[in-house]
């Protein structure tokens, strides 16, 4: 069923969470990005219509639905887990959003040199702290982080010079080299990268 009014759920937070399921909505506040968080960091992945941004752990797709809302550039995201997958691409419709989509996957079957910007939030910290994790249906581990950050950084490596990176809640460590911080804005959680060679 689609929504008559979808603007009014772009306005606050605990409004454009009230989309979603009860045991989606409880994770909120820590695991989706916030509203303006989202379009800020789309302002900047997205410089042209043209721009193609993957989020990388896109949940439910919060970030990819509110950065769509502002921006006509593509959001896609890839999410490992089936149920966010089919809650955020339910929402994408209810909305009426026609530039974003949530794709169930793991991100490292991903090819990323299809996009011009990727955007982060620190997706894999479930594999380090234990009780963090969103729920106990995928294997979490401190291997699987190191494998999955090593995989990151190779994919990010190989994107084309000028690629936009946006990176939420992550250390600058994560990032390989060839990548020059730009901005960083929310109390230096949102940081904007561009690939330098
Ligand atoms: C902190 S949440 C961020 C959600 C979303 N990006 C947002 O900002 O609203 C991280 C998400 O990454 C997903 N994730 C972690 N590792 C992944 C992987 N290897 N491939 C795909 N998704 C992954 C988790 O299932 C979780 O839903």
């Amino acid at each position: 069923m689609y929504i008559s009014d979808p603007n009014k759920y772009f306005l606050s937070d605990p409004v454009f969470d009230g989309l979603f399921p009860a045991y989606v909505r409880q994770l909120s506040e820590v695991h989706w990005t916030p509203l303006k968080v989202a379009y800020t960091a789309a302002q900047f992945l997205a410089p042209t219509p043209e721009a193609r941004i993957l989020d990388i752990g896109a949940g439910v797709g919060k970030f990819c639905i509110a950065a769509a809302h502002v921006s006509p550039a593509e959001f896609t995201g890839v999410e490992q887990r089936k149920n966010f997958a089919r809650v955020g691409n339910k929402i994408i419709k209810q909305l009426g959003i026609f530039n974003a989509s949530v794709i169930h996957g793991n991100f490292v079957d991903i090819d990323i040199s299809e996009y011009t910007g990727v955007y982060f939030f620190n997706s894999f910290h479930e594999n380090l702290v234990i009780e963090d994790s969103l729920d106990e249906n995928v294997e979490r581990s401190p291997a699987l982080y190191d494998f999955y950050t090593t995989q990151l950084q190779a994919k990010l490596k190989q994107m084309p010079i000028g690629a936009r990176l946006a990176t939420y809640w992550l250390s600058n460590s994560e990032i390989p080299g060839c990548f020059q911080l730009y901005e960083s804005h929310f109390n230096n959680l949102l940081k904007f990268w561009k690939k330098e060679y």
